[in-house]
């Protein structure tokens, strides 16, 4: 049983047991506070019947008048204790988050999430999330994939646009890469047998 309440100011300093996951992407003060100022109905927080936080969303609502989708809202930050995961908490504050954006006629919803992150992954795509693009080395040196949920208002998927487009430009990436690494084992080769 858990309970769902807008984020308090002072939850920031009750976030110790949940950042001790190394999945878990940790911010500095300003994120947070941030958001928790700019969209306070975006940033949930779980509780325990011991009044024991849980888990937490913070999100926004971004705007982007020139795209043929004005605005959407962003998933920014979602993270549950390990002692409470697999009970539906993520489940249920996707879930209310998805109802806000609606009721603020959001085209989509987005998020990035690292490309390792099967479960984060099997969750989102439990909700019709698809990968709309590959982001290679998005957090540092890991890679991440943009994914997007389409809303009621975008009756015509225009926010999917440009997905084949984006894995054209992946492949070239790929490619480019393996192509960089050959090159550089021919010139260690090469300079190998020339004695440098
Ligand atoms: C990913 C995360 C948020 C899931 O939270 P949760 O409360 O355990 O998720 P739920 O219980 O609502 O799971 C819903 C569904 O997601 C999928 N899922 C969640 N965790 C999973 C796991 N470890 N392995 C496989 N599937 C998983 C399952 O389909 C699950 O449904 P099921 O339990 O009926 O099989 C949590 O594991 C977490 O905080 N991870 C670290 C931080 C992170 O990765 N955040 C997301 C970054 S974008």
């Amino acid at each position: 049983m858990s309970a769902f309440r807008e984020f308090q100011l002072d939850d920031l300093f009750k976030l110790n047991r949940i950042f001790f996951d190394p999945l878990v992407e940790i911010y500095a003060l300003s994120f947070y506070m941030q958001r928790l100022l700019q969209y306070p109905h975006l940033s949930v927080t779980a509780l325990t019947v011991n009044n024991r936080l849980s888990g937490y969303i913070f999100g926004s609502h971004e705007t982007n008048k020139s795209s043929s989708c004005p605005h959407n809202a962003h998933i920014s930050s979602l993270a549950i204790d390990q002692t409470y995961r697999r009970l539906g908490v993520a489940t249920k504050l996707i879930d209310n988050f998805h109802q806000t954006a609606e009721l603020n006629q959001d085209w989509y919803v987005d998020l990035f999430v690292r490309d390792t992150n099967k479960s984060a992954i099997k969750l989102y795509e439990s909700f019709g999330y698809v990968k709309y693009r590959w982001l290679p080395k998005f957090y540092n040196n890991y890679h991440a994939y943009d994914m997007r949920l389409p809303l009621k208002t975008d009756v015509t998927l225009q926010s999917l646009k440009g997905m084949f487009i984006h894995k054209i430009g992946n492949l070239g990436y790929i490619l480019l890469h393996f192509l960089t690494l050959y090159l550089n084992f021919q010139l260690s080769v090469f300079f190998d047998i020339m004695n440098f």
